[in-house]
């Protein structure tokens, strides 16, 4: 598919399927939440399966060179909906989709006026596809919410606007300027980033069973790794031992810090962050430790000359080499909890939605891509219609 990694391309070609599939009946109204490069979107509104059936999509992200990037991209121009956006010359519903990218933080408040206005500027004679609560919804556009690793906060943030706009006792918004209903009518979301989560995002539900819980920043980045990927091929297989270097480095420099605690107090105290570095900075420790003590302002203390096996004087030569691969050591087997970490987060997300939606919907865990793609996070939350049981 255009432009994409033939991971991305597989991630896209099976949520959208898995949209078309579990949500049949919806209508063709999309929120891609966390859009980034918009491939999502664009496969939903130009869908490369023939038979498959545009939707109408609204392309959400915060980040505004994602957002340009995807109108690059799709060929988009900066607000507009592109597509036919407008029904048919016999009133029939429209039958071609389109695509808005906006630019916008996701919280519960601006999903809502996000949707709202973009729903607000179709023609008021668009009708939508209506789904089993026909009567109900006769006036009503009924939204679909997805997102394609919708990282950290974004999926809890978007489980529980979904939770609280599908509530029957609660009216639906409208869009002020048209007074045009809508309702969400189903999700399909992947989460990832784990380690992007607020404290507030776990656990979710009141359940006694995640009570004791406490996931710690800790716990959070290890839910990150998916150590079942490291030996699918070559490739993985390096990528991952330069992520176990990254950690000992990162260990090693910890320890080379607190041995230095009296001389630098200040980068101690004053808790400066080293942040992320490119890959080449762990080309060798005395890289690392070059490019580390610039970052910090510490090239007077901290010598790069203190490299593994050489004569520093400080005693590390002897103990960096034992040092070392007990630290990836540790590393990897702290890691082979990373998993267990997701599944309980995943759990909790499915709890709340069994806790707080009505019996009547329809919740799923779907592993929705196969994980020899390198899709690591592949489980998908989706939730469709619910049978019309007369109650609204
Ligand atoms: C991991 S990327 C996924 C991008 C895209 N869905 C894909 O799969 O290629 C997550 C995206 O979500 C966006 N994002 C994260 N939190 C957001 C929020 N609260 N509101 C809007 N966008 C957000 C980021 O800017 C980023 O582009």
């Amino acid at each position: 598919m255009n432009g994409m990694s033939p991971k991305k391309s597989h991630e896209v070609h099976r949520l959208s399927t898995c949209i078309r599939d579990f949500i049949r009946e919806c209508s063709p109204f999309v929120i891609d939440v966390g859009a980034g490069q918009g491939y999502l979107a664009r496969e939903l509104a130009s869908p490369s399966i023939p038979s498959a059936r545009p939707m109408h999509v609204l392309a959400l992200d915060s980040d505004m060179d994602q957002i340009d990037g995807a109108k690059r991209r799709g060929g988009c121009s900066p607000g507009k909906r592109e597509g036919c956006a407008h029904p048919d010359t016999d009133g029939s519903p429209c039958k071609c989709g389109s695509i808005t990218y906006r630019n916008a933080f996701v919280s519960s408040d601006s999903l809502v006026q996000e949707i709202e206005s973009w729903i607000a500027s179709f023609p008021c004679d668009t009708q939508p596809h209506v789904g089993r609560t026909q009567s109900d919804h006769a006036r009503t556009y009924p939204v679909i919410m997805t997102g394609l690793h919708a990282c950290g906060s974004l999926t809890p943030t978007v489980l529980r606007s979904f939770v609280s706009l599908s509530d029957p006792d609660s009216a639906p918004p409208d869009s002020h300027s048209s007074g045009i209903q809508w309702k969400p009518s189903a999700l399909a979301l992947v989460g990832c980033c784990y380690n992007l989560m607020k404290e507030s995002d776990f656990p979710m539900t009141c359940w006694d069973g995640f009570a004791p819980l406490k996931l710690t920043r800790q716990h959070l980045q290890l839910a990150c790794q998916c150590p079942y990927q490291w030996t699918l091929s070559d490739a993985s297989w390096r990528g991952s031992r330069l992520s176990r270097k990254k950690v000992v480095y990162r260990a090693l420099l910890g320890r080379l810090l607190s041995q230095h605690a009296q001389a630098a107090p200040d980068v101690l105290l004053q808790g400066k962050k080293l942040g992320r570095l490119n890959s080449s900075a762990y080309a060798s420790w005395s890289t690392f430790l070059q490019q580390t003590s610039s970052r910090l302002g510490l090239s007077d203390i901290l010598d790069p000359d203190y490299h593994l096996g050489l004569e520093p004087g400080h005693g590390f030569p002897e103990e960096f080499p034992r040092l070392a691969p007990r630290l990836a050591c540790l590393h990897a087997m702290r890691s082979l909890l990373g998993p267990v970490i997701e599944s309980v987060i995943i759990a909790d997300r499915i709890v709340y939605l069994v806790d707080h939606l009505r019996p009547n919907w329809n919740i799923h865990a779907v592993n929705v891509f196969d994980l020899a793609s390198g899709s690591a996070r592949n489980v998908a939350l989706v939730v469709d219609q619910p049978i019309d049981d007369g109650q609204g």
